[in-house]
């Protein structure tokens, strides 16, 4: 079925030439003129319009031209008296598609027709491709979830602006990713992002990192150096693991922000810097600030915008799509099958999207056929969840046993998950006091040793 806008002045002509059409089952609006035309595609969406080229009014000529600024517009064919080439030509170079001569043939009337009507398919077809694709301008980052959907909303606003934003999650939640695309978003993205990780510098080093030094500063520099913070002017600069940041660099940092200039190690004068930061951490910075390892007018400076990306099982909606996204940056024509899926959705992840994106790689390597079947999971991911239950249900204790550190190191992991990292409420649920979780908790490395301030 092809919608047909036909546009003939002669009330017999255009008779005849909508029978002719409608009998094929396609579907004609009829009009007598062109502004009557105009009217009828704006409401009706045809694929193609026929017009005839000399009504009173406005010519057919008129509409082809206007029809080609239409941004979904039709395909025309214009029907042309015998002998009036020209006119018909002009018309192509218009942007019309084809021309059809008086008298008219039923077949070459239905066939134009229906060329017109593929090419405009194709044409449509492309359009909402790319559409597709400029939607998906979120570059490569898949929100499915209302979680990840509102997460982009904010990411949309803010990009505009110069606001300091503090991107916090669990590890691998995809909060570089999100701070890529703030900046790849904003005025400042058609320059390189500036991206350094606190955490992998000690602290001079660091410092030498954001600010550079001059030659001579001290032993070593032998040369001048430029550090991230001038050569983020303009662009973004990103610093990963914030919290990571030693007392005094939290100092310096803080004067930065205030006063938008910067001065090397060692310089004598401070350089002035269209600055825009966002910032991440996956640690807890209310409880840093508690315990003195976070100063708490930089959380604020930083704290701006705050986007906080939940854990990938508290938006297993984000799953599927994750794992379709995955498989298809493969370029491998795999499949899944629905009980692969649903062991992945039901797998808690506590590595979040970097562990889902390994275990898909793996997966993808390893599987022998061209779907995924639960049997090509990682054994984690095959075992059945365990049954939620309110009350302490008796633990089953496997054929072949099993390590009990680690469960029980899976046991307090568990706790602290569900409670947040919260130690006293976490000791709570396993029935434990604050004192003996503590104990076990830092026996696994889970928390930190200086923790010890006691129940809040
Ligand atoms: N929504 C998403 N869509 C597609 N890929 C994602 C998404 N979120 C994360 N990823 C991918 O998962 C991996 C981890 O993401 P990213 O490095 O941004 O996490 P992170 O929160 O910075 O982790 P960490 O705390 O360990 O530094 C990356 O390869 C990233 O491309
Ligand atoms: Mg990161």
């Amino acid at each position: 079925m092809i919608k047909i806008v036909l546009v003939e002045d002669d009330f017999a002509q255009r008779n005849i030439m909508a029978n002719i059409v409608r009998a094929e089952g396609h579907v004609v609006f009829e009009a007598a003129n062109v502004d009557t035309a105009m009217s009828m595609m704006n409401d009706n969406d045809p694929a193609v319009v026929v017009t005839d080229l000399k009504m009173p009014g406005r010519s057919g000529l008129d509409l082809v031209e206007e029809v080609s600024r239409m941004p979904l517009r039709p395909e025309v064919v214009v029907i042309t008296a015998f002998g009036s080439i020209e006119t018909a030509v002009r018309a192509m170079r218009l942007g019309a598609y084809d021309y059809l001569t008086k008298p008219l043939e039923r077949d070459e009337l239905l066939l134009v027709i229906e060329r017109a009507a593929e090419k405009y398919r194709l044409r449509i077809d492309g359009l909402s491709f790319r559409n597709q694709l400029a939607n998906q301008s979120s570059h490569g980052l898949i929100a499915e979830s209302q979680a990840m959907k509102n997460v982009l909303e904010i990411v949309r606003k803010v990009a505009s602006s110069d606001a300091t934003v503090l991107i916090r999650g669990e590890s691998g939640t995809g909060k570089e990713k999100i701070a890529q695309l703030v900046h790849y978003l904003s005025p400042r993205g058609s320059r390189p992002i500036q991206s350094i990780n606190c955490a992998a510098f000690p602290e001079t080093l660091l410092e030498s990192e954001l600010y550079g030094y001059e030659r001579g500063a001290f032993t070593g520099a032998q040369a001048r150096k430029i550090g991230i913070i001038e050569t983020s002017g303009q662009s973004t600069l990103f610093l990963d693991e914030v919290a990571d940041m030693s007392l005094n660099t939290q100092a310096k940092l803080l004067r930065t922000l205030q006063e938008k200039e910067v001065r090397r190690v060692g310089g004598t004068c401070s350089i002035p810097v269209d600055l825009r930061v966002v910032a991440a951490t996956n640690k807890n910075l209310e409880e840093a600030i508690r315990r003195g390892t976070f100063r708490d007018d930089l959380f604020y400076r930083l704290n701006v915008i705050p986007i906080v990306i939940p854990p990938l099982r508290e938006r297993t909606t984000d799953i599927p799509a994750l794992v379709d996204f995955f498989l298809a940056r493969r370029g491998k024509a795999k499949l899944i099958a629905p009980e692969a899926m649903a062991k992945l959705t039901h797998y808690p992840w506590p590595g979040n999207v970097r562990e889902l994106e390994a275990v898909m790689e793996r997966t993808i390597i390893l599987s022998a056929t061209d779907t995924i079947e639960p049997s090509d999971l990682p054994p984690e991911i095959q075992r059945p969840e365990p049954a939620e239950t309110g009350s302490a249900q008796e633990p089953s204790l496997p054929e072949g046993g099993i390590v009990f550190e680690e469960w029980e190191r899976s046991m307090l992991q568990k706790a602290l998950d569900k409670a947040n990292g919260n130690v006293s409420v976490a000791a709570r649920l396993l029935g434990m006091t604050y004192r003996t979780f503590q104990y076990r908790a830092q026996k696994f490395g889970m928390i930190e040793k200086n923790s010890s301030t006691g129940p809040e």
